[in-house]
């Protein structure tokens, strides 16, 4: 019985989640109520919107009836004097107003200009209203009449609101002053406070063009609000109080406008410039000085079971936590065992194996039409562009469904002349779109209309490997050692389903949210190679070659060609192990919170898969045994092994196994 399917039987999993949660909860209080600082310094989130007008804003995500006039490139609620409509135009990215830790509202002001008109001068009466909103999501449109598109169809109580509302019409049973008045509603759709603008000589549907200014401090709580004509700050405020908005607010909401108009009456609001600035307390989160090591191990499925912590437990409670947790996996190992035994078949092993990582997306690869692609990227536009190389350019879309796509599009020359390798290539398209593994991008669909060699791959928002490792900052060493083990298995899961990747590097592995790495950007064929035959035999060991180099890149942080004059990275990592140096390959820049068995494991499989195939270059199969020190490695020579890296820089894909053989 081994322990990923311990773990990764669901409802074990579940168990487990469960009490670690408990554990975590029990020590969150624990850690509270020694007052121990749980987070960095504080720092200032700040956010800056600027709209002098709305003519190219992709930014705004409008809905209901609210559009962007072509004419005067304002936000106008409704668009074609709808009556009973309502709409809200809402920047589309959540902004942090509201820090959990201090429990307090962030600080903000904005301002805009905006116009209550009358449709065609038309004399009838005309109501409604325009609201600036702060709402929990931008998805919902707020219902129409009375209720200003601010309030939505769930429940009031639970829907989290705040709006300031230029009403044009009187509604008794909302408490409504007049037919002219600012409201502040603070989760409901009955003002808090409500001001007769009359009184300052303010006549919101006028027609005129007026600007309103509204100025909110977090931690003094002052809420005020300014309207005047367009341009000048007012000297006296329509209401200046004491507002406390932070029962009202999520850490992140959506900021934008609303409005309504109601039954026989109609009447268009226009909102033709905004800013918007928010300042919000945070404390920084830093890494905490302890490593959770012997928590990834186990996550992983290796066989560590280090999961007791230990460090001096804090509490009493842990220590019955972890013990009904050992308890639960004892009988679920006994539970298992009996069932193993009472139904075992090799199929159900295999696929009880499959099912243990997290479940990848389940649907499925499809052709997309070439206008399809074609409007996704905004007809391949440059601004699309992700990246290229010598066979293609990859360009990011968004499909009609919102989704964002890689688009990887073969240069149609690199077939021209190679009719059966784009042949090969579509078929070997289709087989890799059916595989779905946690470690690998999912290939949406494909495109081969007019001559048009085009893969859809799922869009990774974290970026490549490359960019983690020799960009931004500096990779910790559990994310690079999970990196190195989720492209082995991506690698291993591929080899046992005779595919392979042909294109391992730096470049083709991206990175989740939660730094699970997943390979993509595959090679597909290998133009190199003549025969079909022959490729499917070398490119799974050109795989093991390129995964050694890239486990090389990973430990040492630098890429294998780095600059001129600068040692080959194969030739110095080879030349180190002969030194019987090779622990100094490792990046520096991690400083000591590297574990050193992982690493040494790592350098020793980088230069294994490095090896030429006859002199022992191993399976992935046995890799991912080895990285999970499920297998001792075998002794590398100690000598160098002589060439070995022939290396064509001009096809990027033939390696140590495929050149030795010219
Ligand atoms: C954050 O902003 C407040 C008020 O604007 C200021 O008093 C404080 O010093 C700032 N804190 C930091 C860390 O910049
Ligand atoms: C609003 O103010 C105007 C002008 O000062 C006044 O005539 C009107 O009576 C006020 N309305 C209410 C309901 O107070």
């Amino acid at each position: 019985m081994s322990l990923h399917r311990l773990l990764f039987n669901p409802f074990l999993f579940m168990i487990i989640l469960t009490t670690t949660l408990t554990l975590n909860s029990l020590l969150i209080v624990e850690s509270s109520s020694n007052k121990k600082p749980a987070s960095g310094p504080e720092i200032n989130v700040t956010k800056y919107l600027s709209f002098p007008n709305f003519s190219t804003s992709q930014d705004i995500t409008l809905l209901g009836s609210a559009a962007i006039s072509t004419e005067n490139n304002c936000i106008q609620i409704p668009e074609n004097n709808l009556q009973y409509s309502a709409g809200r135009a809402i920047y589309s990215s959540p902004i942090r107003l509201f820090d959990p830790k201090t429990q307090t509202a962030a600080s903000f002001t904005t301002t805009f200009s905006f116009q209550i008109q009358n449709p065609e001068n038309d004399a009838g009466p005309i109501s409604g209203g325009l609201s600036f909103v702060i709402v929990p999501d931008e998805l919902t449109v707020g219902r129409p009449g009375p209720w200003l598109g601010m309030m939505n169809d769930a429940c009031e109580d639970e829907y989290k609101v705040v709006a300031v509302e230029f009403d044009t019409r009187m509604n008794p049973e909302f408490g409504d002053l007049n037919d002219n008045h600012v409201g502040i509603n603070l989760g409901s759709i009955v003002s808090t406070k409500s001001i007769n603008v009359s009184d300052f000589g303010v006549y919101l549907n006028d027609g005129k063009v007026h600007r309103a200014w509204i100025i909110y401090d977090g931690l003094m709580k002052l809420f005020e609000i300014y309207i005047g004509p367009d341009g000048i700050l007012p000297a006296r405020a329509v209401y200046s109080g004491n507002l406390d908005l932070s029962p009202y607010l999520n850490e992140y909401m959506f900021v934008g406008f609303s409005g309504s108009t109601g039954n026989n009456h109609t009447e268009v609001h226009t909102v033709c410039s905004w800013n918007f600035t928010s300042v919000s307390r945070a404390s920084l989160r830093v890494p905490s000085t302890e490593t959770c090591e012997s928590k990834i191990i186990v996550a992983n499925g290796g066989n560590n079971i280090h999961v007791v912590p230990s460090k001096t437990p804090t509490s009493f409670y842990i220590f019955v936590a972890v013990v009904v947790l050992v308890f639960i996996i004892m009988i679920n190992l006994y539970l298992n065992r009996k069932r193993k035994d009472e139904n075992y078949s090799d199929e159900t092993a295999s696929f009880t194996k499959e099912k243990h990582r997290p479940a990848p997306p389940n649907y499925r690869a499809r052709k997309f039409n070439f206008s399809e692609i074609s409007s996704a990227t905004r007809a391949f536009g440059e601004l699309q562009v992700l990246g290229s190389d010598t066979r293609s350019v990859t360009y990011k879309g968004t499909l009609v469904n919102g989704c964002n796509v890689a688009v990887k599009r073969f240069y149609s020359k690199f077939f021209s002349s190679r009719g059966s390798e784009r042949r090969r290539l579509i078929k070997e398209v289709k087989l890799v779109g059916k595989i779905r593994h946690p470690n690998i991008v999912p290939i949406r669909g494909w495109s081969f209309d007019r001559q048009e060699t085009i893969v859809v791959y799922n869009f990774a928002p974290n970026g490549s490997l490359d960019k983690w490792l020799l960009g931004f900052g500096v990779l910790p060493w559990t994310r690079r050692f999970k990196v190195v083990k989720d492209v082995a298995e991506a690698l291993s899961y591929l080899h046992s389903k005779e595919l392979a990747h042909k294109n391992v590097k730096a470049s083709s592995v991206f990175l989740d949210i939660s730094f699970r790495a997943l390979v993509g950007d595959f090679g597909f064929v290998l133009s190199s190679m003549e025969s079909t035959r022959f490729e499917s035999l070398v490119s799974q060991k050109v795989d093991v070659f390129e995964f050694g180099v890239l486990v090389l890149e990973v430990v040492s942080g630098r890429a294998r060609r780095s600059g001129p004059g600068e040692m080959d990275l194969l030739d110095l990592a080879w030349a180190m192990h002969v030194g019987g140096e090779k622990g100094k390959l490792v990046d520096r820049r991690m400083g000591p919170v590297v574990n050193p068995d992982q690493a040494n494991r790592a350098l020793e499989v980088g230069l294994m898969c490095t090896l030429n195939d006859n002199k022992g270059r191993p399976t992935m199969e046995e890799v991912v045994e080895y990285l999970n020190f499920e297998k001792p490695v075998p002794e590398l020579p100690r000598t160098r092994p002589v060439s070995l890296f022939p290396y064509s820089s001009t096809t990027g894909l033939c390696s140590g196994y495929s050149c030795s053989f010219k």
